[in-house]
């Protein structure tokens, strides 16, 4: 058997520790994960109220097209309905927008250190990627531009970007949406979209009006809580919907996470509350930070990237053993940082506690 070249030098995704296997591993009876960037505060409580409702009828497939869901974000997001995609989760809609565009013989930009599934599918389809470092957290739209060609595809744009928190603002993607040339897809990836407070921040969703080449992603896995249940989608010109469709599969979205993102739209209070809670413990975190000399990156998103005097491993393992989860940039090419989820208050108090415990042990 022979499979694709390319798969022989990549490894499967490496999700964060489970909760599970920390409890059972350091004899601990509650965890706290702050590493996948999932919402402390859970997901709408009337999801939850009509959960029991949503599972009935699992016999039946899922609605292909997403009918009800699709008309309820094209509402909430006053777009028409047939400029939207859902995936199983936004993940799902990268690899159809890979499995779409790209192939040998074309290229994709994108920023590094990034959201690493344009990677990862980009280079599964055989096209050669071209990463261009952050610099200072933030995307270097120029280069990016520079390494834009005749064979260039899709332009991956992370605005809040994962794993730095920063955002672009809306003079600088402007530029780039001017500037890209049109046979070029600009992905914006707008996975915590609804955590942005910034206020120059770019309106994708007016830029699509402006340009036919702009692609907007969101999902329903991070403000709203629906992250185990899978339900994304992208925001484009129906001519650009119309050529991604194909490659999706046909009942991609289960009937339970359509009706839930249906419920959880409705309930912005739920939002508003989450959104609120992660501004107050993400100033207290970042004032923390400051008092004990941390720096870390303006952070306008659910979680924050901290360089810490000593290497983002050992204070990895030393809050596991507490019984916090966190990520540790070593991974992502960024020594001496951890990337932490902003949880709830008392959590955040005792994290903070114990990473000063921890830098003040000394040596890593
Ligand atoms: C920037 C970014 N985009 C997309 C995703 C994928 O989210 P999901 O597939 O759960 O919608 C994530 C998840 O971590 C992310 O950080």
């Amino acid at each position: 058997m022979k499979a694709k070249e390319i798969l022989k030098t990549m490894k499967p995704y490496k999700p964060g520790k489970g909760i599970e296997e920390v409890k059972e591993e350091y004899g601990l009876d509650r965890i706290v994960k702050l590493a996948s960037n999932e919402n402390p505060f859970g997901f709408s409580p009337e999801v939850q109220k009509e959960l029991p409702a949503l599972i009935e009828k699992l016999e039946i497939y899922p609605d292909g097209y997403s009918a009800a869901i699709r008309k309820k974000v094209a509402q909430f997001i006053n777009v028409n309905e047939d400029q939207l995609i859902f995936g199983n989760g936004s993940d799902e809609v990268v690899q159809i927008v890979c499995r779409t565009f790209l192939e040998p013989g074309t290229n994709t930009v994108m920023a590094t250190p990034t959201f690493p599934q344009y990677r990862h599918n980009a280079l599964i389809e055989g096209a050669e990627v071209r990463e261009v470092p952050l610099v200072d957290g933030h995307h270097d739209l120029d280069e990016m531009l520079n390494q834009v060609d005749e064979h260039t595809r899709v332009l991956w744009i992370c605005t809040p970007n994962n794993p730095t928190g920063v955002h672009i603002d809306h003079d600088h993607l402007q530029s780039v949406v001017e500037r890209c040339p049109e046979h070029v897809l600009i992905v914006i990836d707008e996975a915590y979209y609804e955590y942005l407070e910034a206020e120059d921040a770019f309106d994708s969703l007016a830029g699509l009006k402006e340009h036919s080449n702009l692609m907007v992603l969101r999902t329903f896995s991070k403000a709203y809580g629906l992250a185990g249940l899978r339900i994304g989608y992208g925001v484009a010109h129906p001519d650009i919907i119309q050529v991604l469709e194909p490659a999706r599969e046909p009942f991609n979205t289960s009937t339970v996470a359509q009706a839930a993102a249906i419920i959880a739209l409705d309930d912005q209070a739920f939002i508003q509350k989450s959104v609120e809670e992660n501004r107050k413990n993400k100033k207290k975190l970042m004032k923390f930070c400051d008092d004990n000399g941390i720096s870390y990156y303006d952070s306008q998103a659910n979680f924050i990237l901290v360089h810490l005097p000593i290497s983002g491993d050992a204070m990895f393992e030393h809050l596991l053993t507490k019984g916090f989860i966190v990520r540790s940039g070593e991974a992502l090419g960024l020594p001496n940082t951890i990337r932490l989820t902003i949880g709830k208050e008392e959590d955040m108090e005792r994290i903070q506690e114990e990473m000063k415990q921890r830098i003040a042990s000394g040596v890593s």
